[in-house]
């Protein structure tokens, strides 16, 4: 017997997980469930991370947590309990598989058109690290952070499941046209895994082409690898493809710890009522029986759920209108009444149990995921973000004022568009300019050099965020302005 943690959920939580579990129990699944506290009733007795300690210790024990949709309370201040789960974990590998349903009619479906595409979403980093300022009461300033140990960690698991999984192709979805250091570090690193899967076909589409190619033809894509915001978004498209959120299973995958979840949210909606559809948490799960190596009992509870669909059981929110609709209580039945069938589109081999890949060590220190970098690395400048309502040129005459014997002010932008040296009367401002200074004659600078900057440039301005400009191995470490 295998021990995992279990957390319920909010609104429908409750009810789908029971329902999961009730064809778990049926199927006589070898797992031992320890329920744990998790969730928005949790956060409002002052957790902040919505978590009991004793439900932290368990998941940690027993590194898996199968978990019913969580509310994120509304107000400033307060993060998601999933997000924040998945950071804590570092579960960097979502993995969401969408796959045509015979019973589940969909524009594809009815044109007999195929979909079994797998999209692996960078789960850690991004827009997700919700690191955000403020920088003037009109300017807000995510910061988006992109590693390279991290874009590893989440494309070689893409590899190896993909390898794993006997697909053909594997794509990078991106957006490095625009992104050149963020998203171009995890293209870059995307092809430099790929040189060890040369069975595999690898390549890349720009993320707004992939939306275009995924919805004229799902058909051609197998494994999707994106950074976490664009991966969020494509994943939620594909589950469109394939008959909406009540398909669509996640697991999050880590080293020590995965998170097993459907895509969707509580439904509060339709909470309480005893009709939710449980067919993504038990997507989910099964995912998470093939990952601990249940195959026997994870192909069985596929096939008769893939044969209920077929033979036309449905809850309330998807199938023929014109045929009652099961409460959810009657669909987990049905499910388990058709243990031991099959059906006749894609079913499942009979498969034997195989011993789990996963490991739980007991860590003692946090690991440093450094890669080796031996570039020579040297300050060349610094972008000096400062509040002004001037205009570019006054501003100018104002910075140089500052720039000294060591800096040059080689330009003025405003939201990343030039607006001095040259510029256009036509490009709006807002009230934060960058202003961009570099060492005389590419000597190189220190820090010290940067804080001198700094104090002399606070005697004029407000500045909201300062950035050094680094060149690495003779390339430059950051990005130019538009029109620069
Ligand atoms: P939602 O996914 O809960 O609901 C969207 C629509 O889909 C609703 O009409 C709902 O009734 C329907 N729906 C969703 N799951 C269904 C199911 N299993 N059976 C039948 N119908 C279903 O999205 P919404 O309303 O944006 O979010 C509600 C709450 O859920 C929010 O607090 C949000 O933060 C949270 N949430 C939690 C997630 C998680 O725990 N991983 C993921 C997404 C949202």
């Amino acid at each position: 017997m295998i021990k995992i943690a279990v957390a319920k959920g909010d609104g429908i939580g409750p009810e789908i997980m029971n329902a999961v579990l009730n064809i778990f129990n049926a199927a006589k699944v070898p797992l031992v469930y320890e329920f744990v506290d998790m969730g928005k009733w949790v956060f409002d007795k002052g957790h902040s991370n919505g978590m009991t300690p004793e439900a932290q210790t368990a998941i940690e024990k027993y590194g898996i947590l199968f978990k019913g949709p969580m509310e994120t309370p509304k107000g400033k201040g307060v993060k998601s309990i999933n997000v924040t789960a998945r950071k804590t974990w570092n579960t960097y590998a979502n993995k969401r598989t969408f796959q045509t349903l015979h019973g589940v009619d969909t524009v594809f479906s009815k044109a007999g058109i195929p979909i079994d595409v797998t999209v692996v979403r960078e789960n850690i980093e991004d827009t997700y690290g919700g690191i955000e300022h403020m920088l003037s009461q009109d300017v807000a300033l995510s910061r988006r952070m992109i590693t390279r140990p991290g874009s590893q960690q989440v494309i070689k698991y893409a590899f190896e499941m993909a390898k794993n999984k006997g697909a053909k192709r594997i794509t990078c979805g991106h957006k490095a046209n625009i992104m050149k250091l963020t998203d171009g570090l995890f293209l870059e690193v995307f092809y430099e895994v790929a040189k060890n899967y040369p069975e595999l076909k690898a390549d890349d589409v720009i993320v707004d082409d992939l939306c275009m190619k995924l919805v004229t033809r799902p058909d051609l894509f197998d494994v999707v690898v994106l950074t976490n915001l664009q991966g969020d978004i494509v994943s939620d498209l594909c589950a469109g493809l394939v008959g909406g959120l009540g398909f669509a299973p996640s697991a999050n995958i880590g080293d020590h710890i995965s998170i097993f979840e459907a895509v969707h949210g509580t439904a509060p909606d339709i909470a309480g009522k005893g009709i939710a559809n449980p067919t993504a948490l038990l997507l989910s799960g099964i995912g998470m029986l093939q990952h601990l190596g249940l195959m026997e009992s994870s192909s069985m509870i596929e096939n008769a759920l893939l044969y209920t669909l077929e033979n036309g059981a449905h809850t309330g929110d998807f199938g023929d209108k014109t045929t009652i609709a099961l409460n959810t209580e009657q669909f987990t039945q049905t499910i388990i009444n058709n243990f031991g069938k099959k059906p006749k589109h894609n079913p499942r081999a009979n498969l034997q149990d195989v011993a789990s890949a996963c490991t739980v060590l007991n860590l003692e220190q946090n690991a440093m995921m450094e890669t080796t970098d031996e570039n020579v690395e040297k300050i060349v400048g610094v972008d000096m973000f400062i509040e002004s309502n001037v205009q570019p040129e006054d501003l100018a005459k104002k910075c140089l004022r500052h720039a000294g014997v060591k800096f040059k002010l080689i330009n003025i932008s405003n939201r990343g568009t030039q607006v001095w040296p040259t510029g256009s009367r036509y490009t709006n401002l807002v009230n934060v300019y960058n202003a961009r200074f570099e060492s005389i004659d590419g000597e190189p600078l220190n820090q010290q050099d940067i804080i001198g900057l700094y104090v002399s440039m606070s005697g004029d301005f407000k500045i909201c965020s300062v950035e050094a400009l680094h060149m690495w191995g003779g390339k430059k470490a950051y990005s130019l302005a538009q029109g620069q």
